[in-house]
């Protein structure tokens, strides 16, 4: 019997034909194709200021630098998540505060993000856990109360819509990762969707050491003309990338079609086993299915019972407001301290087959 493994990186044909071709073009850097895949991409999304990074975290940086977070700022945010959302905030100079989750969802309370306001905050930078959107419309309008710039890590949410927009069109500023195990993979990538022309522009210059590649003046001595205002990155996606995630892009409608199947199936049928608990799901919002996270009562005997089977079972991420790096102990997050209990993600990737799937329905069935 095969191994179920968690997560498969998917790469089609085409993704290695376009490779090929760029490999072979003699132009390897940043060139047509990521202009291509940023074009593509911000359409895919709504945005019309997309920007393509090197990785998702290369994108969160640059969100945190954009709305405006200066050293001694502090970004209400989330501890369930990777620990690349609180990183961006700490490259800033800035302090992570954590605001308590949802238990049904893992995702931030929009309700409890008040409590932490303080005269110190800049920002909220939330995450759609598992690729199911927050509720924006609540933290939109807590933004607005205190004069906040939102932003939606959502590493997890390509193809996820909110009240009918597409995920990339909702937040002020929005932060994708296409990194190897995500959707739509480039090897490592991100993109970062912004608001207006202005930030859109800072964004293409602070992505390549403050320079934007296309606005600078030829010279005949062969260093084009540019005065650098601004410390930026090397956080630029290359022609590889792009034409990796060029390629893929081409199946990413049936990938999210493959991977809500797979869901809707675990759903109805493990609904009603003794010690699931299934989270929520609104009208409004429609996942993006990158992880399927459910609650499990004895969770170490339930992973042991889908190891004992060859099916992987993990809990991806756990709250990182633990490490030192992060603040250390807090007890004061009482649905995050549940959540963290009992979550547990399956198997969710477009190559697993029906067999699979009913592989894992049954033997979590069977008990544990
Ligand atoms: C919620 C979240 N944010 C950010 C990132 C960072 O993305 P990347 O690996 O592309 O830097 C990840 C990576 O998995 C993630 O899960």
């Amino acid at each position: 019997m095969n191994k179920i493994e968690m997560f498969k990186p998917y790469v089609n044909e085409r993704a290695i034909e376009l490779v090929t071709q760029v490999l072979r073009s003699g132009y390897i850097g940043e060139g047509p194709r990521v202009k291509e895949f940023e074009q593509k991409m911000g359409l895919r999304v709504g945005s019309s200021f997309p920007v393509v990074v090197n990785s998702g975290t290369s994108a969160l940086h640059l969100s945190v630098q954009l709305a405006g977070v200066k050293p001694g700022d502090e970004v209400i945010t989330t501890a369930q998540t990777m620990l690349a959302t609180t990183t961006a905030i700490l490259m800033a100079g800035a302090t992570p505060v954590y605001a308590d989750v949802e238990y049904t969802t893992g995702n931030l309370s929009a309700e409890d993000i008040s409590r932490h306001v303080t005269a110190k905050t800049r920002a909220i930078l939330a995450v759609d856990w598992a690729g199911y959107p927050c509720d924006w419309d609540a933290i939109l309008a807590v933004a607005r109360k205190h004069n906040l710039i939102a932003i939606e890590d959502a590493a997890h949410a390509l193809g996820a819509t909110y009240k009918g927009r597409p995920v990339g069109s909702v937040a002020p500023i929005t932060c994708f990762s296409f990194q190897a195990i995500k959707h739509l993979t480039t090897g490592d990538g991100g993109m970062i969707c912004v608001s207006s022309a202005e930030d859109y522009e800072r964004a293409a210059q602070l992505r390549w050491f403050g320079i934007d590649r296309y606005k600078r003046k030829p010279s005949v001595l062969g260093e084009p003309e540019w005065n650098v205002t601004e410390l930026g990155y090397k956080y630029h996606m290359n022609d590889i990338a792009a034409a990796v995630g060029l390629g893929n892009l081409g199946d990413l409608d049936w990938i999210l079609q493959r991977r809500h199947e797979i869901v809707a199936a675990y759903r109805a049928e493990l609904e009603s086993v003794p010690g699931v608990q299934l989270f929520e799901r609104q009208q409004d919002r429609q996942s993006a299915d990158w992880l399927f996270s459910i609650h499990v009562e004895r969770r170490e005997a339930f992973c042991q019972m889908m190891a004992a089977k060859d099916i992987m079972a993990s809990v991806v991420h756990l709250r990182i407001d633990r490490n030192d790096l992060c603040g250390g102990k807090r007890d004061d997050l009482p649905e995050l301290a549940r959540f963290t209990g009992t979550h547990v993600s399956l198997p969710l990737h477009p190559n697993l087959s029906d067999g699979d799937v009913r592989r894992v329905i049954e033997s979590i069935r069977g008990g544990w």
